[in-house]
């Protein structure tokens, strides 16, 4: 022990260890009321992790070329030792990323946890979740299957769509006139970059989150509140230190998904097509359309609001335009949302039913994202798309004028 210390003592000496160890586990005071819906953020984190991982072993037989990329997969699931383990566990874990944001964002939406003063780690947020689909439009190229193929074609086409530029733009995004080998050299390039970025961006996350402290489910600022608990005086009275309370209950969290997680992996890694399309177990075809071209279902709310906007005059510039704003429109939220509290536990009726109505819109856009199109479902998915946008675009009136209920002075446990 006396040794230990003295290491300690030499490393603090010339790093700040102990100093942020404390600031940032130890010390650092977390409202007393998570509940499940706080598991994520930890859960994100070790998904990005495993990806990183299982990304940098498969690089290591994976090839990069027109000609090798798909016998190289197979080669990896087939021949490589582990190596459909690490397939899987990469496949498996893009699509449970995505889960995991989802209910991590969600959260966000429920407990209003992108309000003042938390705008700037909600917008790092969104940062991060574009980034991270870019990091899987670029992975799904990869495996040069059919819907790598043709997924690509479709949403790199749509820069065509942008005026004057557009066409001059998707060819230096291909590097070609088709998605080609130089598409999928520099696809590759970028996806094994973005995850640094993804990382990076998830520090600075973190970086934001203890500048202002964490929210709660009761949407109560603690460090306004009553100061002193039985560890600190000054610390936040409804604050626990973080390690080891949080830290033990993101353990349970961790169980739980792994749980899961390797369910899917050992027993449905395809997921009945929804995390590898069946499709992509054929090479690319750049002369042959598959019959049906969907992004992987991550994607697909937004792919069905780009279809269900009518082209004008020939140009899907209006759906491409809606497209983006879609995922755009959450950059905007601490300023659409006027309530005067935060949580959903203290919201009327109306903010209530506008959040259960965004989910079964989501939901169904993005079933439809994944159909064929036919005349009732373009129809269905414009009233969705509707109903998605008037979400946001209301909310400013919807939020303002309802009569909201009494938040207590203490988080309620
Ligand atoms: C790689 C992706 C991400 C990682 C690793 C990550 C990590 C975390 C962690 C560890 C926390 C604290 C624990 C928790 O509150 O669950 C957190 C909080 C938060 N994150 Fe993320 N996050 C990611 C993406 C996002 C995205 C996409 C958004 C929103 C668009 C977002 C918004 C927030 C907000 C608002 C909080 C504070 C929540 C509260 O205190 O109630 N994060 N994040």
């Amino acid at each position: 022990m006396g040794m230990m210390k003295s290491m300690m003592n030499w490393i603090d000496e010339r790093y700040p260890l102990t100093k942020v160890w404390n600031e940032h586990l130890a010390q650092y005071y977390a409202p007393k009321n998570f509940n499940f819906w706080y598991y994520f953020g930890s859960l994100a984190m070790l998904v990005l992790v495993n990806q990183i991982l299982t990304g940098v072993w498969l690089a290591m037989d994976y090839k990069p070329d027109a000609d090798l990329a798909f016998g190289s997969v197979e080669y990896i699931m087939r021949d490589v030792d582990w190596g459909w383990l690490i397939r899987y566990m990469h496949s498996t874990g893009a699509s449970a990323f995505f889960i995991v944001i989802y209910l991590h964002m969600f959260r966000g939406l429920i407990y209003g946890s992108y309000r003042k003063p938390r705008e700037l780690l909600w917008i790092i947020g969104v940062i991060i979740y574009l980034a991270m689909m870019a990091t899987g439009f670029f992975g799904y190229l990869l495996p040069w299957g059919q819907m790598s193929y043709w997924g690509a074609q479709v949403i790199v086409n749509l820069f065509s769509a942008i005026p004057v530029i557009g066409d001059d733009l998707s060819v230096w995004i291909r590097g070609d006139y088709v998605i080609s080998d130089a598409t999928l050299n520099r696809f590759f390039a970028l996806h094994f970059l973005l995850p640094f970025i993804l990382a990076a961006l998830v520090f600075v996350h973190i970086v934001a989150l203890h500048k202002v402290g964490s929210n709660n489910p009761d949407g109560i600022e603690i460090k306004k509140g009553p100061k002193g608990n039985r560890w600190s005086d000054t610390a936040p009275a409804d604050g626990i230190p973080f390690h080891p309370y949080y830290s033990v209950k993101d353990i349970v969290g961790v169980a739980g998904f792994l749980f899961l997680f390797a369910a899917v992996i050992f027993y449905a890694p395809e997921m009945g097509g929804y995390f590898l399309e069946h499709p992509n177990f054929q090479p690319a075809n750049p002369i042959q359309t598959p019959e049906h071209i969907a992004p992987v279902w991550y994607f697909t709310p937004f792919y069905a609001i780009l279809r269900a906007v009518p082209s004008m005059g020939g140009s899907a510039l209006p759906g491409v335009i809606a497209m983006f704003a879609s995922i755009l429109v959450f950059f905007f939220l601490p300023w659409l949302d006027r309530s005067p509290v935060k949580s959903i536990r203290y919201k009327g009726p109306v903010f209530k039913f506008m959040i259960g109505m965004f989910v079964v819109v989501f939901l169904v856009l993005g079933y439809l994202g994944t159909q064929p199109a036919t005349p009732g479902k373009t129809l269905l998915a414009q009233i969705c798309t509707t109903l998605y946008f008037a979400f946001f675009i209301l909310m400013p009136i919807y939020s303002k004028l309802e009569k909201t209920k009494p938040v207590p002075e203490r988080v309620t446990e």
